[in-house]
């Protein structure tokens, strides 16, 4: 009787954990982290060092860092020369799981994929590149096949970071300039707005689908981070994240580089550039025209962290 009762409370207790939404406060030991330069640790997009690197501090995890630098979800959908998450990164992630270079216990390990930025940007969706008339719908739909393929391969921790509001971003901004990422003639307005459209329907789209996946996987903890909110409460509200030496700045970039219209964007010779230095670069939210700042990414590891750990529910949903 007494052996029956033991076992009843923790089949009980088993089940709790198992159903319950979202990791437990220490679960997580491993972050493995998918994406483009907002996520690369090597070739950072920040100018300083990337959010992962602070978050594994922050966290105490162990890093297994796979995003890549100009990276869409997939060539398939919107052709860039760049490592895409389904033709590179999980290519590279299934080969060193393959042979052992890899061994993460689905229990203790959770995958980010901050992705987006590039699928709906210049020379993808917004220039009308998408793939035989891709459009925001297969972007997504591809970033949510993301946590269906994992969960597929065994894994059951996932965290979606969505897309920022790009078209604060100096390059997406109705008063945007020619810069380093953009010099052809356009028009600034009409990217702004069409911007907008995609960042906030893909988000939403993203949203639908992520909630519509837990009858699917059973057994998995899938949350959405807000991106897209915490970077608008970082705009409206610059003094709480931003402690940089010089007035605080959501509208310029440590490196501002204003090129002439129909320049050679590799030419940073032509170039005027304004470009903070030292304890300056801190007061700002963005490091280029297409950038979040260090710091900005300080809060982003801070607020991830929080969000993996259970110690924070202000920018993460868990739907199970
Ligand atoms: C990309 O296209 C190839 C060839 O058609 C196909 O095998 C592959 O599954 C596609 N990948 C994605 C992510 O859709
Ligand atoms: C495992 O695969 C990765 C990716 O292809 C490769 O870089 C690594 O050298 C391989 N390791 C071993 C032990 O075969
Ligand atoms: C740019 O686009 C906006 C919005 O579509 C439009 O109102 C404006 O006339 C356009 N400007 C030029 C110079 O074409
Ligand atoms: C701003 O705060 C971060 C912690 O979020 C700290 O690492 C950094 O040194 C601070 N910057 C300045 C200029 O004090
Ligand atoms: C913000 O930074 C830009 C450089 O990108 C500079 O031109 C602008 O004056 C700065 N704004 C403030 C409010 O300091």
């Amino acid at each position: 009787m007494v052996a029956f009762k033991s076992s009843f409370v923790s089949v009980v207790a088993f089940a709790a954990s198992a159903l319950a939404v979202g990791p437990a406060p220490s679960q997580i030991k491993n972050l493995v982290t998918f994406g483009d330069s907002y996520t690369d640790v090597v070739s950072t997009g920040d100018g300083g060092t990337a959010w992962p690197v602070y978050a594994a501090r922050d966290g105490h995890f162990d890093l297994f860092p796979f995003a890549r630098s100009g990276a869409t979800c997939s060539n398939n959908i919107t052709n860039r020369p760049f490592p895409s998450v389904f033709e590179s990164q999980l290519p590279l992630f299934f080969a060193e799981k393959a042979n052992g270079t890899l061994r993460l216990n689905p229990t203790n390990t959770i995958f980010t994929l901050w992705i987006g930025t590039n699928d709906v940007g210049a020379g993808a969706l917004i220039t009308g590149n998408g793939v035989n008339g891709a459009t925001i719908v297969d972007t997504v739909s591809c970033a949510i096949n993301f946590v269906k393929t994992m969960y597929k391969s065994g894994f059951r921790n996932f965290l979606f970071q969505n897309m920022i509001p790009l078209q604060k971003t100096i390059l997406y901004s109705a008063d945007s300039y020619p810069n380093r990422f953009w010099t052809a003639p356009r028009n600034t307005t009409e990217w702004s707005v069409t911007m907008t459209e995609l960042t906030t329907g893909g988000n939403e789209i993203a949203k639908l689908m992520l909630q519509a996946l837990p009858s699917t996987l059973p057994g998995a903890h899938i949350g959405l981070f807000d991106s897209h909110a915490l970077f608008t409460d970082m705009l409206a509200h610059p003094q709480v994240y931003l402690n940089g030496t010089a007035p605080l700045n959501i509208t310029g970039a440590v490196r501002s580089c204003v090129f002439p219209e129909g320049a050679d964007p590799s030419d940073t010779s032509l170039a005027a550039c304004t470009i903070a230095t030292g304890t300056d670069v801190d007061s700002f939210l963005w490091f280029d025209e297409l950038h979040p700042s260090e710091q900005a990414d300080r809060v982003v590891a801070r607020e991830v962290t929080a969000a993996i750990q259970r110690k924070s529910s202000r920018w993460a949903t868990w739907f199970s």
